[in-house]
């Protein structure tokens, strides 16, 4: 037996009947809960670990409110959640040859690969039969697993981090960069504009656009991330200056900044992982010819625009959901290279993961929420324990 988290299909109804329905008034807290659960025995291709670490994600809150789909009711009335974590090897199958036990491994979360390795579901969310990571032991397929790059210069905290969104990140990056070369070609253009809305995905999309020389613009909310943000040279603007794009006369102030930003030109790349106010902010900041890329709806499923109007600007809309598990690799790699993430003050004990997810949704985290799982570190991480 090991405890885990769950989501219940119960707890959510009594949790919406107890709020008459408002998916705003529900207190995640109330619906995410320590359970305790038997793990499937360890299969050839299968590999047993120790949860060390896990970073809180938004899925999650779909999860617990229900907002997007009822997953919890869909799945047979029960997930155990959780796609980001850093765990210890405890035992391996007979024929996995890429961990032995003892090894440190992030997880990823694309829970079944399309023939492109584009994930036609994702782990502990809606693919079948998947058990989630937030939990003090877990066992997954071996092809799921990646070396932890523990020389990478990023401490446990800063690398739990990262399973889940650097690989958005860099996929959402590889994508848009793609796009915008098909229509402008690096001679015509060799520096990009690059904007991303608040949020852990799009700072480390920011850093991978500054990387590779680009001007990076990052609109958020929190003082402390665009401080943060600022020392790795990427621009800070202030969206509560435009109040989060309440109404016309905020749009157009950001309209102006945005302008003064980038000499007239507006954003080549805009990274909109929130919709709601900021898809309409995001269209209205591109630059002819820009690419609005997203792999969230964190505050409305639907969009509308104007197709005259972008068209006349040739600005391409694209979705993404989640990476390959090659592209998983590479954005591995750039750990600590070029992700450098920021990390919440706190670091949340495992008991406490429900009070992570709730500030999460509130938005008051000074960056992304660490839940540390296990009590007893093993010897090769303790040097990386700030
Ligand atoms: N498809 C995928 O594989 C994938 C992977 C990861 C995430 N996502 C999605 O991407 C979205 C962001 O994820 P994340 O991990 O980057 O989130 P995060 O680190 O928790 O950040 C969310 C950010 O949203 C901003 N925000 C919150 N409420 C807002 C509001 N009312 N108006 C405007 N901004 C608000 C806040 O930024 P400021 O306060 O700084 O402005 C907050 O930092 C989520 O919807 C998540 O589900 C998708």
């Amino acid at each position: 037996m090991t405890r885990a988290f769950a989501i219940t299909a119960d707890a959510i109804a009594t949790e919406r009947a107890r709020v008459n329905d408002d998916v705003h008034a529900i207190n995640i807290a109330n619906v995410i809960s320590l359970d305790e659960l038997t793990l499937p025995d360890v299969g050839p291709r299968d590999v047993k670990f120790r949860t060390l670490a896990v970073s809180a994600e938004h899925n999650l809150t779909h999860a617990a409110t229900a907002d997007t789909v009822n997953i919890a009711d869909l799945r047979g009335g029960k997930i155990y959640p959780g796609n980001s974590a850093v765990g210890e090897v405890t035992e391996v199958g007979g024929e996995v040859t890429k961990f032995k036990v003892g090894d440190i491994v992030v997880t990823h979360c694309n829970g079944e690969p399309d023939e492109y390795g584009y994930p036609l579901r994702i782990w502990a969310y809606d693919q079948p039969d998947s058990i989630g990571w937030y939990a003090e032991e877990c066992v997954v397929g071996d092809w799921q697993l990646v070396q932890a790059p523990l020389n990478c210069g990023l401490n446990l905290w800063e690398i739990a981090a990262l399973p889940l969104r650097a690989p958005t990140a860099y996929h959402m990056w590889r994508r848009a960069e793609g796009i915008l070369r098909v229509k402008i070609p690096d001679e015509k253009l060799s520096t990009m504009n690059v904007l991303a809305f608040g949020g852990g995905v799009s700072e480390l999309f920011l850093m991978l656009a500054k990387h590779r020389g680009h001007n990076a613009f990052f609109c958020s909310g929190s003082p402390e991330r665009r401080a943060a943000l600022e020392k790795q040279g990427i621009i800070g603007i202030d969206q509560k200056a435009y109040n989060r794009f309440a109404t016309r006369d905020d749009m157009k102030g950001f309209g102006r900044e945005v302008k003064k930003l980038t000499g007239g030109t507006g954003m080549h790349v805009v990274c909109d992982l929130l919709r709601g106010p900021c898809f309409d902010a995001g269209i209205m900041a591109a630059a002819r010819m820009g690419v609005n890329v997203s792999a969230g709806w964190q505050l409305g499923t639907h969009v509308t625009y104007n197709s005259a109007g972008a068209s006349a600007k040739q600005i391409t809309l694209d979705h993404t959901h989640y990476e390959t598990p090659t592209g998983i690799e590479a954005a591995t790699g750039l750990y600590g290279s070029v992700f450098k993430p920021t990390i919440h003050h706190e670091i949340y004990a495992f008991e406490d993961l429900p009070r992570a997810v709730v500030e999460m949704d509130q938005a008051v985290q000074t960056g992304i929420p660490i839940v540390r799982v296990a009590q007893d570190m093993p010897a090769s991480v303790k040097s990386l324990i700030p």
